[in-house]
């Protein structure tokens, strides 16, 4: 079994503990993305707030970052909050629309979280390498943002 598929594992683990509140449960699995994966230099979750039309951070592993919201449309968060498709952007120096959090940060990719069909916020992770996401990333990160919407959905019950 390959890292990613074991990852998935540990993350369903991690996501159905009734023994923590949920956004303990996130910056778990922010900790564990950031340490597993060499290239996941940070790793975070926003959640919209569709009143201000921002992202708002709600768990991350890494860096702080003075980012903590963003409006619809800036950045590469921004963008997926209102294209509602995942992005990889292979070198950050030289997509317009970008915020940096970290002069280190080379590349990035964000995934969304659908509720409902709505889309209710998203995964971004940022790598210290160039070009360092491929397909896998994103079909995980995809995985790992279907398991996050399923226990939201028993969160909120
Ligand atoms: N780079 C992101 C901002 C968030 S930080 O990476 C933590 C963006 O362009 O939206």
């Amino acid at each position: 079994m390959n890292l990613l598929s074991k990852l998935i594992e540990k993350s369903a683990k991690i996501l159905s503990n009734p023994e923590q509140d949920f956004e303990k449960r996130l910056v778990n699995l922010c900790n564990l993305f950031h340490k597993k994966i060499s290239y996941y230099d940070w790793v975070g979750f926003y959640f919209s707030n569709f009143e201000n039309k921002t992202l708002e951070l709600n768990a991350f592993a890494g860096s702080p970052t003075d980012h903590k919201v963003i409006p619809f449309g800036k950045g590469v968060c921004g963008e997926v909050a209102v294209k509602n498709k995942s992005s990889i952007i292979p070198d950050v120096s030289i997509h317009e629309n970008y915020i940096s959090c970290n002069i280190n940060v080379k590349s990035e990719i964000v995934v969304p979280i659908f509720y409902n069909k709505l889309n209710i916020g998203q995964i971004d992770v940022d790598s210290f390498t160039f070009n360092a996401f491929t397909e896998e990333d994103m079909l995980f990160l995809e995985e790992i943002s279907k398991m996050v919407s399923k226990e939201l959905n028993k969160v909120k019950k």
